[in-house]
């Protein structure tokens, strides 16, 4: 008798369970079918909901970068949870034998998440300066890091006055889904030093901007700083995270200008020093700008240390003469005299078309593919370079409630079919083996996020 019970009992189980299966996958009709698989294997995680499954999946990207001590630390961690896990979770267990049976992969993301990733909802800033007729490509700019991160996003957007109220339409277009990912502020072009003419003049319209970052946005602590002809083409939770790995002199991020000396420009033709072999590129700025504002710099003028702000116009009035590329070359300048305040980013984190025009000539990106496309010399915008052409456009024309396969993936993958005459277009691994693992992770969590929601018990 005791036997038949506990046989009815393990019946009941089992169909409550099978019932479960099926409502969780009716419920997700229109998803593919091998994310069944990723939805069932993160239902133990469900109590908790989206906040879970966010923490999971930031977690993911952020162990990748594979140079930082940091994230190597939290993978580390992360697979000592993992194993712990069943132990730990009995509740889970029943769980845990069902998923046995339904689902034919195990994936290793049903863990319990450390406290610290979930109480420490950190936010990311993100600044840009726009102006003259950059709106559109700010706008996709933001819209590539809104899509992919997972942390919640401050954008400080430095505009012309004229620029502001378009900015504020648009953005407030977009889905609540996204917009409640982030908080924005538009700010007038405005310079702390020196003459405000002159600064306006030194690059492109107001790209001497950046430099006053520091003393502008007082109350922030870090902030990652972009041009607005970049993409990101995953989280910039993974960018993010280089700012853990600085050591106690570092302040500031940056990939080299170019990856071989003999083509690069600085190396060629600088009349002013520059950081390294060969110069960096400022177009992805990564900043701790509390360091930034309480470190005495080493320079040219004078023996004792200066203030950031103390510095900036004496160097400029001392190179001005000499430079080229405007507020980068004064960048440079400043990091030949204080290299160890600098960290170097390999140039997936900044890939511009003079990494494949002249033939392949970043090993980073040829490895993990392309983190963060950096479309300059206005590649998105002529027929130059068609496989930035290519990104640019399906970022651009994807609707934010799409599939992001079908329409953001497939799409750029026949793009791609037409580029393969160009030096760039020769490579396509290289644009999208990372954009595919974001994607793929991205359009994970959402389904997780859903369900998750649906589970709650
Ligand atoms: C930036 O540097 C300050 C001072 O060293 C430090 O307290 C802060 O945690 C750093 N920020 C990040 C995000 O690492
Ligand atoms: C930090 O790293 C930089 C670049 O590798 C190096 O030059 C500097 O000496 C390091 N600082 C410390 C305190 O180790």
């Amino acid at each position: 008798m005791k036997l038949y019970c506990k046989v009815v009992a393990l019946a009941l189980c089992l169909g409550t369970l099978l019932l479960l299966y099926l409502f969780v996958g009716s419920a997700d009709d229109d998803d593919e079918p091998p994310l069944k698989v990723a939805v069932k294997g993160s239902r133990s995680s469900a109590p908790g909901g989206d906040l879970v499954a966010q923490a999971h999946f930031r977690a993911v990207p952020a162990a990748e970068p594979e140079e930082e001590g940091a994230a190597q630390v939290s993978k580390r961690e992360k697979q000592q949870q993992q194993q712990q896990q069943p132990r730990l979770h009995k509740k889970t267990g029943k769980r845990s034998a069902a998923k046995g049976k339904f689902a034919s992969v195990r994936r290793p993301k049903d863990q319990k998440h450390s406290t610290l990733q979930l109480s420490a909802p950190q936010w990311m800033h993100l600044a840009v300066v726009a102006c003259g007729d950059r709106l559109e490509e700010t706008l996709i700019m933001l819209k590539s890091a809104v899509l992919f991160s997972y942390r919640k996003l401050k954008f400080h957007i430095f505009a012309e006055d004229s620029l502001k109220s378009e900015f504020e339409k648009k953005l407030q277009e977009w889905p609540p889904s996204y917009t409640k990912k982030f908080e924005y502020h538009v700010y007038p072009i405005a310079f702390s030093v020196g003459n405000a003419q002159e600064w306006k003049k030194l690059f492109k319209p107001c790209a001497a901007q950046r430099l006053f970052l520091p003393m502008i946005l007082k109350d922030v602590d870090s902030l990652l700083y972009v041009d607005t002809d970049v993409l990101f083409l995953r989280p910039i939770d993974d960018i993010w995270s280089f700012l853990r790995a600085f050591n106690s002199t570092q302040l500031a991020a940056m990939a080299p200008e170019h990856e071989i000396p003999k083509i690069g420009w600085y190396s060629r033709f600088a009349r002013h020093p520059y950081y390294g072999m060969t110069g960096v590129n400022s177009g992805v700025m990564l900043m701790n700008l509390t360091r930034i504002r309480n470190t005495q710099f080493k320079n040219s003028m004078i023996p004792a240390g200066l203030t950031w702000e103390e510095m900036l116009y004496p160097l400029y009035q001392k190179y001005k003469n000499y430079i080229t590329w405007g507020d980068q070359d004064l960048l440079n300048i400043i990091f030949y005299f204080n290299p160890e305040c600098l960290y170097l980013f390999p140039c997936q984190w900044n890939y511009r078309p003079d990494h494949c025009m002249y033939g392949s000539n970043c090993k980073g990106a040829e490895e993990e593919g392309i983190s963060i496309l950096h479309g300059n010399r206005g590649v998105y915008h002529d027929d130059k370079q068609p496989t930035f052409k290519a990104l640019y456009e399906v970022i651009r024309d994807f609707s934010f409630e799409d599939n992001l396969f079908q329409s953001m993936y497939y799409p750029l993958q026949s793009k791609f079919l037409d580029t393969v005459h160009t030096l760039c277009g020769r490579i396509p691994q290289v644009f999208l083996k990372q954009i595919e693992r974001t994607v793929k992770k991205a359009y994970e969590s959402r389904v997780i996020v859903n369900i998750g929601a649906n589970f709650r018990l």
